[in-house]
């Protein structure tokens, strides 16, 4: 269903990898809420041509970027401003990689430039992004830029490992990046920490099927879904979430506030 809460807004999508993904979700939903937007990917990410289908639904240009390049951020924003027509009023950072979690390196035994590379591709590349667009000064007035994090940030989850910190990295970038951007121009900066979600990224994680179960059974309402997370991240877009910024806002159906649950109070006893 569309409320046109994003009509005439122009955005940036960044992550959208195959039709799992969270930021493909968002771009769908962002298209049907009105808003027109540019598709941004890591090159080497592009060459299964997934995105180009998501592309032709959305009526989006692809723009390849390697997030941790500054040179390609800036193309990414004057290639935006040009497709688009105008300043930018939305950007979802969708972005996370880490090399020891996908070589299942446990925390004791990390490869350090391995554990540079996820703080540059999961963190630094958000305060990037934010550095470039400020410059540049392509976001337009009460602009919004969302990324999505983890409760790792917060919690120890073992198998997380260094994303964990790259994760805790972010989500301060949101706090200091959406002070500075909230004093220039009413632009906003948010985190959002999603459920475990079934993604290529997710699924990476190893023992991630039981940490999704886990939190399924510790959730209120249980696991928040990808498209309920693309539901909430385009209310983060509107107007309707003017004043909400420096935040990190969990979507987990109460995983965060739960102490224990009757489900695993069962299992237990
Ligand atoms: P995904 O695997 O579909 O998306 C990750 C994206 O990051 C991919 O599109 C990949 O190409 C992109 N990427 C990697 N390196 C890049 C680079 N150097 N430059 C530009 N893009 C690059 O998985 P998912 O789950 O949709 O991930 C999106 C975000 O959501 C990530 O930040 C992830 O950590 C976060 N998240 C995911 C959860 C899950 O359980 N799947 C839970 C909470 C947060």
């Amino acid at each position: 269903m569309s409320y046109g809460l994003l009509k005439g807004k122009r955005g940036i999508i960044s992550g959208a990898l195959d039709s799992n993904s969270i930021a493909w979700k968002v771009a769908q939903r962002a298209k049907e809420e009105g808003a027109i937007i540019t598709l941004t990917n890591a090159p080497l990410a592009m060459r299964m041509g997934e995105i180009n289908k998501l592309a032709e639904e959305c009526e989006a240009k692809i723009i390849p970027a390697d997030a941790t390049s500054v040179e390609d951020l800036e193309k990414l924003y004057e290639g935006s401003m040009d497709a688009l027509g105008g300043k930018i009023d939305f950007v979802l950072h969708s972005i996370g990689m880490s090399t020891n979690i996908r070589k299942n390196r446990p925390y004791g035994d990390l490869n350090y430039e391995w554990f540079m590379k996820s703080l540059d591709v999961s963190a630094l590349s958000f305060h990037k992004m934010l550095q470039v667009a400020d410059k540049m000064d392509a976001i337009a007035d009460n602009g919004s830029v969302v990324a999505l994090s983890y409760i790792a940030a917060q919690r120890s989850f073992p198998d997380y490992t260094d994303m964990a910190q790259a994760k805790a990295m972010l989500e301060s970038i949101a706090r200091s990046y959406g002070y500075h951007y909230g004093k220039k121009n009413g632009t906003r900066v948010n985190t959002v920490s999603q459920s475990p979600t079934k993604t290529t990224a997710g699924t990476g994680i190893s023992g991630f099927n039981a940490f999704y179960e886990y939190a399924n059974e510790m959730s209120a309402l249980g696991n928040a879904t990808a498209d309920e997370c693309a539901d909430y991240v385009i209310t983060l877009f509107s107007d309707l979430t003017k004043k909400v910024t420096m935040q990190n806002l969990f979507h987990d159906g109460g995983f965060s506030a739960v102490g224990i649950s009757e489900e695993i109070v069962a299992r237990m006893g």
